[in-house]
This record gives structure tokens, C-alpha cells and sequence, in this order.
């Protein structure tokens, strides 16, 4: 009998964490609206973008701030990938982690369909061992059309603050690194790696990634 209400009990709490899980996986927050896509002088401009920076929205300006976004995590409250793995072919990222935002995680388009403004991912990049973030890469999306994956911003520092790419998918390492491949997401089998891999994006985590994190951990405190 007192085993029976204290099985009851264990249930009752699983049931109460889940619905905390619940709502600590849930979309129920709304992405942060972007502002519209003009240049300071009104006209439409690649490369410059009026979008807000917030928790949700990294800046598109360049390392410093860049690096001094990523440092305060707001990033590890997106939806994450559980922990760092080998890098999914045909990335070059080596093992890494990847976190969409909310614009990302809950996106549900077809293969030819944009990504909203404001599309943004971060991916921390771990040494081999898998133990030490070592650098990051970031993508976000910075106008309503890709256009070629130039008005999406590109950021890439590796191990020994090497930076391969700091700017929009127009010129230089962006264009002929980051939008060389990326480009190529979601158009075969070759170059998908998960659901909804388009749109310059290749791994987007979902809801379900995060609710199957906090199901193991449930499911490690059942008794039995
Ligand atoms: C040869 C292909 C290739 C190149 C070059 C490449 N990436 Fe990736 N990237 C991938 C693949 C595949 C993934 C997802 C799987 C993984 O990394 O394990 C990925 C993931 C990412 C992610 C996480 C979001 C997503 O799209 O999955 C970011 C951010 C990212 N790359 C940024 C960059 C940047 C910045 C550069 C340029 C310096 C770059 N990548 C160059 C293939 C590439």
C-alpha cells in the first residue's frame, strides 16, 4: 500500500516535470518580428540589414560583436542539439553542436520555399575529443529572400582564433566557403542532414530534439 502511494507520488512528479518540459521546449514564444530589410538610404541593400539584435537575433556586424553576443549564451536557450557529435557529411565543421533559433526550429517550409528574415544558427565547434568549444560558426538570414545566400551572414572562428569567414555571402570566404556548400542543402541525398536541411540551413533541430533530451532524462529517474 505505502509502495503503491509512493509510486503514485513518483508518477505525480514525473507528470508535473513534464509539463515544465513541456513549456521549457515550447514554441509558445514568438519569434522576434524582424524590422524590414532596407539600406540606410531606404533602398533594398545587400549586405546591410535593420534587423534587431536580441537573445534571439545575433549581430551581423563583424567578430567583436559577433564573439561578444555568443559569450553571453543566449543561444544555449534555443533549441540545441544534446551534445556535441562527428561532423555530418559533407560538413568540414568537425564535432560540433548545433542550435537553431526559433525562426529555424519551427520552420515548416517546402524545399523551394525561403526561410523567414531572421533565420539565424549557431554551431559550436568542440575539439576532437569532444570536451573544449574551440570556436563557432553562425548563419542569419538578413533579408526576406536568400538571393544566393548573399544576405545571409556568415561567421566562422576555429581553433587558434582563426577567422575562415566574417561577413555576407556576396564576396570573399563567405561566398566561396560557407555559400559554396550550404547552397547545396536539402537538393539530395548527399546533402542532407535532418529534416528540413534547405534554405542554406543543413541541420535544423527541432522541438522534438529538445522534448527527446528531457524524455531520457525522465525516463533515468523512473523507479522501477
Ligand atoms: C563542404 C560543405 C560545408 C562548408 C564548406 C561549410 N559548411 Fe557549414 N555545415 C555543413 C554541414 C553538412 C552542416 C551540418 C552538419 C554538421 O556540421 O555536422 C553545417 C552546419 C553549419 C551550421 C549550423 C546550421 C546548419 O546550417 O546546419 C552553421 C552555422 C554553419 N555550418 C556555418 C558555416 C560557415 C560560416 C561556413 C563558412 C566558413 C561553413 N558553414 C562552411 C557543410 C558545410
Amino acid at each position: 500500500m505505502n509502495q503503491e502511494i509512493t509510486k503514485n507520488r513518483t508518477w505525480c512528479c514525473i507528470g508535473l516535470m513534464t509539463i515544465a518540459v513541456a513549456a521549457a521546449c515550447s514554441s509558445d514564444d514568438e519569434p522576434a518580428p524582424a524590422s524590414s530589410p532596407v539600406g540606410a538610404a531606404g533602398a533594398p541593400a545587400t549586405g546591410v540589414t535593420t534587423l534587431q539584435v536580441n537573445a534571439q537575433t545575433p549581430p551581423v556586424t563583424g567578430k567583436d560583436d559577433i564573439e561578444a553576443w555568443l559569450a553571453k549564451g543566449d543561444y544555449k536557450e534555443w533549441t540545441c542539439e544534446k551534445e556535441p557529435h562527428n561532423a555530418k557529411s559533407p560538413s568540414p565543421h568537425g564535432v560540433n553542436r548545433v542550435c537553431s533559433n526559433l525562426l529555424v526550429a519551427q520552420y515548416k517550409g517546402q524545399l523551394a520555399d525561403e526561410r523567414p528574415i531572421g533565420s539565424a544558427s549557431v554551431k559550436e565547434i568542440w575539439d576532437a575529443a569532444g570536451e573544449v568549444i574551440e570556436g563557432y560558426a553562425v548563419e542569419v538570414k538578413t533579408q526576406a529572400t536568400s538571393s544566393g545566400g548573399a544576405s545571409w551572414y556568415w561567421y566562422d572562428r576555429v581553433a587558434g582564433n582563426n577567422v575562415v569567414a566574417d561577413g555576407f555571402g556576396d564576396t570573399g570566404s563567405a561566398k566561396s566557403i560557407c555559400v559554396g556548400c550550404h547552397i547545396a542543402s536539402g537538393t539530395d541525398a548527399e546533402h542532407i542532414t535532418s529534416e528540413y536541411s534547405r534554405d542554406y540551413i543543413y541541420t535544423q533541430v527541432t522541438q522534438l530534439e529538445c522534448l527527446n533530451k528531457y524524455r531520457n532524462l525522465l525516463l533515468g529517474l523512473r523507479v522501477t
